[in-house]
């Protein structure tokens, strides 16, 4: 066939809506689907949250509250339709049940449990195209995807910067380099990664230089990608504030400075049981990380990476980030970790291919100064081959700002 699928455009409206279902459906990936008769959209219906109907239920339930018959109508869905009995019975039988008779789907079931609606569907004589908008509709599930095939959570990069690639000025002063759109739309990613279990992750520098509570000032993460979240972020506390706030990571060697700073640190004044300190092994075990324990928050010793650059128990030794992202999912349950920068962690991250995601934040700013804070910098490549490869996924304006997603070139 050559030209987008008849059904392409309603492809994007079943992606849309599958969205909408962000966060509250984790563990389950996120789906969508419309019943379309006429090229007209007739009925809708996403995943709300974990445990709730499939978007197919919902859809055919839209239907009958539409007082629409699905028989005449082509059901466009992200995912295959589930084959097998988990929370809820197999959407494959609805869907044949329903009398439908064209499916159109945007990618097959990554699942080897659920998989099979499409052949299970074909078989009862029901017409299956699959494959519709597919990058987008694995776009929506790699996080579902890298939850059941790592041990790893689903890791969100944000980092604002100016037109000419800077993150903070030379002094270190970065708020704010984005619009205030731009900033509510983090604060909904904080919230719908606290609501999922999550974490807010950012590096030692970070911590020191800004001081961060890491917290999310709204509740409203519905729909928070793409579009961003209205609401009024200016308070921590109050009825808009979300009911679970992520956890937060800082990533530092330098426990003793912080045990020093332990009185004026915002997180360990205000959100010590919330917080752990990923640092060296050794640092772990100093007087200084008891200092630290004592408030309440966790220190966890990682290991150090064998291409450090440092001796491994001294400042600016490179944790094994992939470590301490497997212990965040493996014992606080931490399906999502946003970080927050600054520009090292995320060049790490980005190099140890531990990023699925990466929302840069592009504010029309120049500071024109060679000695501000860069985007990322360490790497010393000779030829443009050695480039990290990124794929733009989406862009949207964002008040003045431009948000471009990306994902890792080989990303599912
Ligand atoms: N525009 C934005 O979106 C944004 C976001 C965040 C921050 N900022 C600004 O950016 C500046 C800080 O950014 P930055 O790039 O200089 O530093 P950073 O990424 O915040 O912190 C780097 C530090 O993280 C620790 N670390 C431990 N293991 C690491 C590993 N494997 N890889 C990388 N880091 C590891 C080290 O801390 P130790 O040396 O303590 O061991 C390292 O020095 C601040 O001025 C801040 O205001 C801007």
């Amino acid at each position: 066939m050559t030209g987008p699928h008849p059904f392409h455009t309603f492809m994007g409206e079943a992606i849309a809506l599958a969205r909408r279902g962000r966060w509250r459906a984790a563990p389950n990936p996120t789906v969508g689907a419309v019943l379309v008769r006429d090229g007209q959209v007739m009925a809708r219906g996403y995943h709300t949250a974990c445990g709730m109907p499939h978007a197919e239920v919902e859809c055919l339930r839209d239907a009958t509250a539409n007082g629409v018959d699905p028989a005449g109508c082509t059901l466009v869905v992200t995912l295959e339709p589930c084959n097998h009995h988990g929370k809820t019975p197999p959407c494959s039988q609805a869907v044949l049940a329903a009398g439908i008779r064209h499916v159109v789907v945007g990618m097959a079931d990554p699942n080897p449990v659920a998989q099979g609606g499409a052949e299970f569907l074909r078989q009862h004589g029901v017409r299956v195209d699959v494959g519709v908008r597919e990058q987008d509709c694995r776009d929506l599930v790699a996080d579902f995807v890298t939850w059941k095939l790592t041990d790893q959570p689903y890791v969100i990069l944000k980092l604002a910067s100016t037109l000419d690639g800077r993150i903070a000025t030379r002094a270190g002063h970065s708020q704010w380099i984005s619009c205030a759109a731009s900033r509510r739309r983090v604060h909904g990613i904080r919230a719908g990664a606290g609501h999922a279990g999550g974490a807010v992750l950012v590096g030692g520098t970070t911590l020191f230089a800004d001081n961060p509570l890491l917290t999310a000032r709204c509740c409203d993460f519905s729909d928070a990608f793409p579009a961003a979240p209205q609401g009024d972020c200016s308070r921590v506390d109050g009825a808009d504030a979300p009911r679970r706030q992520p956890l937060a990571v800082a990533v530092t060697s330098r426990m003793d400075e912080v045990a020093a700073r332990a009185g004026e640190l915002a997180l360990l004044q205000q959100r010590a049981s919330d917080t752990i300190f990923w640092t060296t092994e050794h640092a772990a075990t100093s007087l200084a990380a008891d200092t630290v324990r004592a408030t309440g928050a966790r220190v966890w010793g990682l290991p150090v990476t064998s291409d450090t650059t440092g001796t491994s128990d001294t400042a600016g030794a490179r944790l094994d980030l992939r470590a301490g992202l497997a212990r965040l999912r493996a014992e606080a349950g931490c399906l999502y970790v946003l970080c927050e920068g600054g520009g090292q962690l995320g060049l790490a991250l980005l190099e140890a291919g531990l990023v699925h995601e990466f929302e840069l934040h592009l504010a029309p700013k120049v500071l024109g100064d060679n000695a501000a804070r860069p985007l990322f910098d360490g790497r010393a490549p000779l030829r443009m081959d050695d480039a990290l490869g990124l794929r733009v996924a989406a862009t949207a304006p964002s008040g003045e700002d431009i948000i471009v997603t990306l994902r890792p070139g080989d990303c599912f």
